[in-house]
């Protein structure tokens, strides 16, 4: 049984309740004061965004021109937050706030009929990127997601507009992966995992994710703090991992497919519950 590590217990917080729907919004009540924790992989996190702003540069961090207001307000709200200023050596604004926390920062505004993505810093990506996405829409954002549309697209939109900037919120999703790294903007065909110790070799990668208004542009900004461990950790916490085998049991195709588990979920339950 491998030993479990105290900086892999954000594990405990995974959403494993069985059972449907295929996709939820998940959204709870965010304490402002837990907004952009900081933990001991920040500082690694930080370097590494660095290294990636350096190498990348605008694939990375931009904002869509005429915007430079509202984001004069989130740098003023995270400066307050985290008690210090922003690095101006660093460069433009928007990579001052690259490189400011471990996470990644989207800026979403309204026009007259859609909320849309004008910006933001990108360096820990999910299997996506700033230049297919800027400038779209939540639901044109979604469009890969199967079943967003059916059983979420008008949900999220209601909820942007009545989202207040005194009540932000919090959801986590996580994905089985087989690539640990963190910057990933393309998308990956992962393979089929039938042995233990394929299994082994795999990681739950998962986003911390916040939204929050500001009050003055009514922006609304989207954090991302992305979390890879290996699938070791799971099972060194045996609670949990008869409870992700409950969720694997129970989950539809659709559900799997959105988690990167098909053609890998019986294998997984195996190795957890071995
Ligand atoms: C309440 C708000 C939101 C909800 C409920 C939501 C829901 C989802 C869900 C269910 C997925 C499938 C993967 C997963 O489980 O996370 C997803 C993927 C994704 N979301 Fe969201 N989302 C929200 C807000 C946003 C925002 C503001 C952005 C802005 C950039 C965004 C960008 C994405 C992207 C890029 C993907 C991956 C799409 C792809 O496969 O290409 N989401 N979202």
């Amino acid at each position: 049984m491998p030993s479990a590590s105290p900086g892999a217990d954000w594990l405990h917080d995974l959403p494993l309740a069985p059972g449907s729907p295929d996709l939820r919004m998940g959204t709870r009540a965010l304490d402002v004061t837990q907004w952009l924790p900081v933990d001991d992989k920040t500082p690694a996190e930080i370097e590494l965004r660095k290294q990636l702003l350096a190498e990348h540069g605008s694939d990375v961090a931009r904002i869509v021109p005429g915007h430079e207001t509202g984001l004069t307000e989130l740098t003023s709200l995270i400066e307050i937050h985290l008690q210090r200023r922003l690095d101006p050596e660093v460069g433009a604004p928007v990579d001052q706030l690259a490189v400011a926390t471990a996470e990644d920062m989207l800026v979403m505004w309204r026009d007259e009929k859609h909320w849309r993505l004008i910006g933001g810093t990108l360096l820990f990506p999910n299997q996506w990127n700033l230049n297919d996405k800027i400038g779209k829409t939540v639901a044109a954002i979604h469009a890969p997601v199967d079943g967003y549309s059916e059983l979420l697209e008008a949900r999220v939109d209601q909820f942007f507009d009545r989202l207040s900037a005194a009540r932000p919120v919090w959801r986590r999703n996580w994905f089985f992966h087989q690539d640990p790294t963190f910057y990933q903007p393309n998308r990956m065909i992962e393979s089929p995992v039938f042995s233990i110790a394929e299994v082994e070799q795999l990681y739950i990668r998962s986003e911390w994710q916040t939204l929050r208004r500001l009050a003055f542009s009514g922006l609304i900004i989207f954090t991302v703090k992305t979390q890879v461990e290996p699938i070791t950790e799971l099972k060194a916490r045996p609670a949990l991992a008869e409870q992700m085998c409950v969720f694997l049991e129970s989950a539809s195709a659709r559900s799997l497919e959105n988690k990167d588990a098909t053609d890998r979920h019986v294998a997984i339950i195996d190795y957890l519950r071995s």
